[in-house]
């Protein structure tokens, strides 16, 4: 834990431009700083640095945040370790708080364990580089393989010797405890007797986010088919098999800086692809793949290729994985290789030019890949191709985000050349389906799903949702204008108009409380969240508590809305007769707040309209009749103060 006076020490020594430029090259422009942006391929700058903000933003790809934010993005760092590096570049010294006595023991347990995995490694591979033994069987198993020796350093591999104990005994002379070897699997038996669990294996290190080895696989050089290929670290403090990748050290900066992640299935396939130079390359070693493990290479980048073997059993796989990835809202393109051939192999006997444009040429969304796949010999079938569609669209009906699903159906549309409102009527069904069994009692519950609108819908992957715009525009001017006063006209008790000074935060936040109104979007409404707890205790905080927030949402959506300025005094060119920057904001926050409400309205309006269409009821209709035109009459009202004629 760093305490939180350090944290703001250390947020008022940094200097977003000293921080980035030890990374970035960048050359004055104006007020700015611009540079080529590191998160993104790009030849014309369009990465600014802002000294006054403390902020960067690229209008490139859209990264955007404070110091800190820069180095957990640029090193992939968490946010302690992002600020225990600036601590360390501006000799800010952070004392720790005292851990309990339970927390030491914890972490003196952790820093054991990764003590004695790195020992084992380098003993592991010293044996295989030194040893006879080693060097005869190890090596050049590796070697036969096609290894060289630079990737056999970077990944650290290693071999264990055919003997008992050799590596135990060596550990225990060098004060390691039995019980400790036992726990972190690199021991078998009991406390009497130890012995090398993996003896006369290979060995592949597995390494955290940060290079440390957590853990172990030891392949065996035999064919002996009564032992397993393959023995693997058992789980512990820092080995957590469903979340680790293998690779992942290795591959991080890669994945992100090419936004694209490819996943193998072997230890051998990760190595491969790295010595061809894929490097952005993992693999779920030792798991089958886990949500987990999805989650992690989001942190890198939304797409991932999967690249499994042309078998059964990896396309067994490949499907598995691509519900999966689309089940956390990702986007996945599928490879599948010649029957007979995986990665490794594929690799290892194509140029690196072949390798690429295969991937490259053969890389297909789920969409086709279960089209080409499931099709093979039923083309003309049409019971066979209604089961097809039925797949796509159980694949289609587990994307979490409506717009993506609207897209895809329309792709499977096109492709299967059905009508999309028989695929929306299935992919209905089967969202319904799986609703009712995960809430059996919900059942009768009339749950309106999706529909397709009869007129033609421009539906695309960036469809904004309806709102957002109106909702962004009031969260900007919380986060430029919050603890501003204004002036507002009102009435006091006595119905005598007054002048109220209010701050812009008070109006926004009062004014859609009053109403009920709140933001769709999930990090819009948590920025609302903070200020309207902030207007309780009575301290609006600043642009730079937003910026330097921790969750990663609000700190980006502040830096890119405050790296795009309002300028007030624009206003005046556009003939709006106005007197003082204040004034003009007074008009930009109430008319914004309009804005917001008069598209709640006009949402509503359409629901009603489209109630008013379905009901057979004329009671029912007279009354929903009656709704409709309060709100037309709100709408009038809300448009004349906004000076825009609607009409009727
Ligand atoms: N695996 C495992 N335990 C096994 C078999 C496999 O943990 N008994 C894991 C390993 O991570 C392995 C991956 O599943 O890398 C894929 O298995 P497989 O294709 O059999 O192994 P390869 O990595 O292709 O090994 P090799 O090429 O050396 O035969
Ligand atoms: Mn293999």
């Amino acid at each position: 834990m760093i305490p939180k006076d350090t944290i703001m020490s250390i947020l008022d020594a940094v200097r977003i431009e000293e921080v980035v430029s030890d990374f970035v090259s960048l050359k004055r422009r104006g007020a700015n700083l611009l540079g080529v942006c590191p998160f993104h391929k790009e030849k014309t700058p369009s990465f600014i640095v802002s000294p006054a903000k403390g902020i960067f933003k690229c209008f490139g790809c859209g990264k955007a945040g404070d110091s800190v934010r820069f180095i957990m993005e640029h090193e992939h760092y968490s946010y302690p370790e992002a600020l225990r590096y600036l601590a360390n570049k501006y000799g800010i010294i952070i004392e720790e708080k005292e851990q309990s006595p339970e927390e030491l023991m914890a972490q003196n347990e952790r820093e054991k364990m990764f003590n004695i995995n790195t020992f084992a490694q380098q003993y592991f591979s010293d044996v295989m580089k030194n040893n006879d033994e080693g060097l005869a069987v190890g090596m050049s198993y590796f070697r036969e393989r096609g290894f060289r020796d630079a990737i056999i350093d970077k990944f650290q591999l290693g071999y264990c010797l055919n003997q008992r104990d050799a590596f135990i005994q060596y550990a225990l002379k060098n004060g390691y405890s039995k019980d400790l070897l036992l726990k972190i699997g690199l021991a078998s038996g009991n406390e009497e007797r130890l012995y090398d669990k993996y003896q006369g294996r290979v060995i592949f290190p597995i390494h955290n986010l940060t290079g440390k080895v957590i853990g172990f696989g030891a392949r065996i050089l035999s064919g002996d088919k009564t032992k397993a290929k393959y023995l693997n670290s058992p789980e512990s403090e820092i080995y957590n098999k469903s979340q680790t990748l293998y690779g992942i050290f290795f591959a991080k900066n890669e994945i992100s800086r090419l936004d694209n992640c490819i996943l193998v299935e072997g230890y051998a396939d990760v190595l491969s692809m790295h010595q061809a130079g894929i490097e952005n390359t993992v693999a779920s070693s030792g798991t089958s793949l886990t949500s987990e493990q999805i989650r992690l290479i989001s942190r890198y980048t939304k797409n991932i290729t999967i690249l499994y073997d042309g078998d059964n059993a990896g396309i067994h796989a490949a499907l598995r994985g691509t519900d999966m990835i689309l089940e956390e809202g990702m986007n996945v393109r599928i490879v599948l290789l010649p029957p007979d051939e995986d990665p490794d192999s594929f690799v290892q006997h194509h140029p690196i030019e072949e390798v690429r444009a295969y991937i490259e040429n053969n890389a297909k969304d789920f969409i086709s890949f279960k089209t080409q796949l499931l099709l093979k010999n039923a083309a003309n079938n049409p019971i066979k191709r209604a089961e097809v569609v039925k797949d796509i669209i159980s694949s289609i009906s587990v994307i979490p985000d409506a717009i993506y699903r609207a897209t895809y159906i329309k792709e499977c549309s096109r492709l299967m050349d059905m009508p999309e409102q028989s695929l929306m009527n299935e992919l209905n069904k089967q969202i319904r389906a799986k609703i009712r069994k995960n809430n059996p009692i919900q059942e009768q519950q009339n749950i309106v799903v999706e529909e397709v609108k009869t007129e033609p819908q421009n539906l695309n992957a960036n469809t904004i949702p309806v709102g957002f715009y109106q909702e962004q525009e009031l969260v900007k001017l919380l986060l430029m204008y919050g603890d501003t006063e204004i002036d507002i006209d009102g009435l006091d008790e006595n119905n005598e108009p007054v002048i109220y000074k209010v701050s812009v935060a008070s109006l926004i936040v009062d004014d859609l409380k009053n109403d009920d109104l709140l933001f769709k979007d999930e990090t819009h409404r948590m920025i609302f969240d903070i200020f309207d707890r902030a207007l309780d205790e009575g301290l609006l905080p600043k642009e730079q508590y937003f910026v330097s927030h921790e969750n990663s949402k609000i700190s980006e959506l502040s830096a890119t809305l405050l790296s795009s300025p309002y300028k007030l005094d624009d206003w005046n060119r556009k003939e709006i007769r106005v007197k003082t920057e204040e004034d003009v904001l007074s008009k930009l926050v109430v008319t914004s707040v309009l804005r917001f409400k008069d598209m709640v309205l006009d949402e509503k309006r359409n629901e009603l309209t489209r109630q008013i269409m379905e009901t057979q009821n004329v009671e029912d209709q007279f009354a929903l009749l009656v709704k409709k035109k309060k709100l037309d009459d709100l709408r009038i009202k809300i448009n004349q103060e906004l000076g825009i004629v609607i009409a009727k």
